[in-house]
């Protein structure tokens, strides 16, 4: 592979690209709308499309109606492919957790490696999901759906919440769901 002349090396940094791993997570598993953004190189000027999410805000239920450790089922970002989510008060603080304590969290319940069904397999003693039925992945909800076990090798795409007053809306998704090479065309 050719390399780059030393001058035409830059860092993120130097490039005044500085994408936290949250965001760029975020962003890999979406792409919806392009715009073009002119990336400042020494010597070398290069135009990158950017990839910027557009999520539905979707009302999903009201905080004051969830019960502890009973998960309620919604769909998210649509109605389409591989889209059926989960909703969830643990009762323990969590990655990403809304809420007064923290502990209310979304995730897609298609596991990432070959597509299991997750659904009803949500573990209150641990706060995890699975056993996969198809290779018996499980992940770790109360952070940000890593993989506790299993053959996945991508966390489980959590739901990002956003709660005004007493609803929560999905607002957006980090991971990419599975048998989709954009989240938002299911
Ligand atoms: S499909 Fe879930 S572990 Fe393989």
């Amino acid at each position: 592979m050719e390399n780059l002349p030393r001058e035409g090396k830059a860092t993120a940094k130097q490039s005044g690209c500085t994408l936290s791993r949250r965001k760029f997570l975020f962003y890999s598993g979406t792409a919806i709308t392009t715009s073009t953004v002119m990336l400042q190189i020494p010597g070398v000027l290069q135009a990158k499309e950017a990839r910027i999410a557009t999520y539905p805000h979707k009302l999903i239920a009201k905080m004051t109606d969830l019960k502890l450790d009973q998960p309620v089922a919604f769909n998210y970002p649509d109605d389409g492919l591989n889209s059926t989510c989960i909703l969830l008060k643990m009762g323990q603080k969590a990655g990403g957790g809304v809420g007064k304590q923290r502990d209310v969290v979304a995730f897609n319940t298609i596991c990432t490696h070959q597509g299991g069904p997750l659904m009803g397999t949500y573990n209150a003693e641990y706060k995890t999901l699975g056993q996969c039925p198809f290779h018996l992945t499980t992940y770790d909800l109360t952070r940000y759906g890593i993989i506790v076990s299993g053959q996945a090798y991508q966390s489980l795409p959590q739901v990002l919440l956003e709660v005004k007053g007493d609803s929560i809306y999905a607002v957006g998704v980090m991971g990419l769901i599975f048998g989709r090479n954009n989240n938002l065309i299911g």
